[in-house]
């Protein structure tokens, strides 16, 4: 079986060493796509593939038309907006991802923001500390357990709320939890949305929640820029200057931070929370060998479409 490799941003070479031994073990052959900058690109070499692995590249419908032999495609990572997974299952077209296999790289890197901003991004002007401070975890899946690891040694005060996971869950995990997230809002200093993007999360998070957040609120957003309603965002940021937002991803209204904000965030050049050497090595290896097991076996753990 022929298995592509198609990624914009491209796996750290270890990775792709391993993804190699695991794909060459099973007896298929590895095709690479790395740095792609066009989807003409990738139109032309999935054409023959039968399987392939993705980080978070685009696979539409049009992909899925171009891709006449592809069997299952494995999104290496956790967040899967990418994937158009009607389209999939119209194609039969496998689609699945590899939860929690980048997750430490993501949670280590909403500290990396906290830190450099509450020490003035190492100027030399007097900072604040996060010992005793509180932090929400909006979500609480495997990003947000990290952090919540994180942010026990750092010796803070952790709340978490999510729908979708108990109490009990959050409590083995240093964390307590929150009723509501007008309560995790109102309550904490720091917020960290670990949410994924859905027609449910799309600008869920605006102005009436981060109006109640308490004096010198930073918000770390690591997840996607679609969770944000950016009009409130900006409500808020022009209404207290001692609002800050930290981000993995560029908001739209970047230039307006720029213009008017400056001091008050941090956006990265490019979406780079799971762009470490392990986690390219976890998720990508995990991708490689949950298609080696599929074509083996059958087996479609972490299968996403019906
Ligand atoms: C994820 O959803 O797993 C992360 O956002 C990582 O995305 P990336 O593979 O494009 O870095």
């Amino acid at each position: 079986m022929k298995i592509l490799v198609a990624t914009e941003k491209a796996f750290a070479p270890a990775a792709i060493k391993l993804i190699r031994e695991v794909i060459d073990a099973a007896g298929h052959q590895l095709t690479l796509l790395e740095n792609y900058k066009d989807v003409s690109g990738l139109l032309a070499a999935v054409a023959d593939a039968d399987a392939m692995i993705v980080r978070s590249d685009m696979v539409t419908f049009q992909v899925l038309d171009a891709a006449k032999k592809l069997k299952i495609v494995v999104r290496a990572g956790a967040g899967y907006d990418n994937l158009d997974l009607p389209a999939f299952t119209a194609h039969n077209v496998i689609a699945m991802n590899t939860p929690g296999q980048n997750s430490n790289a993501v949670a280590e890197l909403v500290f990396e923001l906290m830190l450099y901003q509450i020490r003035c991004g190492f100027s030399g002007k007097t900072g604040t500390e996060l010992r005793g401070k509180t932090i929400g975890l909006h979500g609480f899946g495997n990003v947000g357990k990290y952090v919540a690891d994180i942010a026990r040694g750092l010796g803070m005060d952790i709340y978490a709320y999510d729908p979708f996971v108990s109490e009990r869950v959050m409590k083995n995990n240093s964390a307590k939890q929150s009723i509501n997230l007008a309560e995790l809002y109102n309550k904490c200093q720091y917020i960290s949305i670990h949410l994924p993007f859905n027609e449910i999360t799309r600008r869920s998070v605006g102005y009436d929640l981060l109006k109640t957040m308490p004096y010198n609120a930073v918000l770390v957003n690591t997840a996607r820029k679609e969770v944000m309603d950016e009009n409130g965002l900006l409500k808020i940021l022009e209404e207290r200057p001692d609002f800050s937002y930290l981000a993995d991803v560029e908001p739209d209204c970047k230039a307006v931070f720029e213009e008017k904000y400056k001091g008050r965030f941090i956006f990265t050049a490019k979406k780079m929370g799971a762009q470490t050497e392990e986690a390219n090595i976890n998720a990508g290896v995990a991708a490689a060998r949950q298609i080696a097991d599929y074509f083996k076996t059958g087996n479609e753990k972490y299968r996403l479409n019906k």
